[in-house]
């Protein structure tokens, strides 16, 4: 494998992949150089061998991607500029209808690359967005912990949680604005897609009219 010489342009990687969606051939030769950066920062061929990084872990419900499949969805093409486009839309939605706060996302199930933050962080500046993460893999939260660090983002995150998303009772909860979970491994047969969504909070938000 290659040897990286210095920390990726994220900002301009995730342009690219924002402004050619629909150039498959584009997004997976701009995905695969991530993915190798992110490879390697994190050094996961350490890890990717091991039985213990390649074995599923059980959940209330179902079970948890291992850390080294986790790392290798980011390689779904389609799926990754897709939830990077949701992500980034999304946050731009919230910033309309909530301008003058700091716009708050829970991610629940990052895994080792914590790609909806590593590429989404880069386009916009910590006083607007602010990530917290959970993982029940502490082999995954831990490597998150460490690329985002290795790439300067960590004045994005406020927390880390090595917890199960269906259990955790998230602190604040009404203080986030979006909440996020891609848990969909084997459709909704393994992961536990629903009872984690189920268990995330929704900000609660209500329109008060001035009496007239
Ligand atoms: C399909 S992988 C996606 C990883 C990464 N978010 C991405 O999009 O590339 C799902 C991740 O969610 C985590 N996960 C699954 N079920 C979980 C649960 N109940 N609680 C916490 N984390 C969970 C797994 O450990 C894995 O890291």
């Amino acid at each position: 494998m290659e040897t990286i010489k210095s920390i990726p342009n994220l900002k301009n990687l995730s342009t690219l992949l924002l402004e050619n969606s629909t150039d498959q051939n584009k997004v997976e030769s701009v995905i695969q150089e991530i993915y190798l950066y992110f490879h390697e920062l994190t050094e996961m061929s350490n890890y990717e061998h091991e039985i213990k990084h390649l074995a599923a872990v059980p959940t209330a419900k179902g079970m948890a991607l291992s850390l080294k499949h986790a790392a290798d969805c980011f390689l779904d093409y389609k799926r990754t500029v897709k939830f990077l486009q949701g992500m980034v839309e999304a946050i731009k939605a919230k910033q309309e209808k909530y301008p003058d706060e700091k716009i708050q996302i829970f991610y629940a199930g990052c895994g080792p690359f914590a790609p909806f933050v590593t590429l989404v962080a880069p386009l916009f500046e910590p006083e607007e967005i602010q990530f917290s993460l959970l993982d029940i893999n502490e082999g995954s939260i831990g490597l998150a912990k460490k690329l985002i660090s290795t790439l300067k983002l960590s004045s994005y995150v406020q927390d880390f949680h090595l917890a199960d998303a269906i259990i955790f009772k998230i602190p604040s909860p009404d203080s986030f604005h979006i909440v996020f979970s891609e848990t969909l491994d084997a459709v909704l047969n393994r992961e536990s897609y629903v009872p984690i969504l189920w268990n995330m909070p929704r900000k609660q938000t209500q329109q008060v009219n001035a009496p007239t």
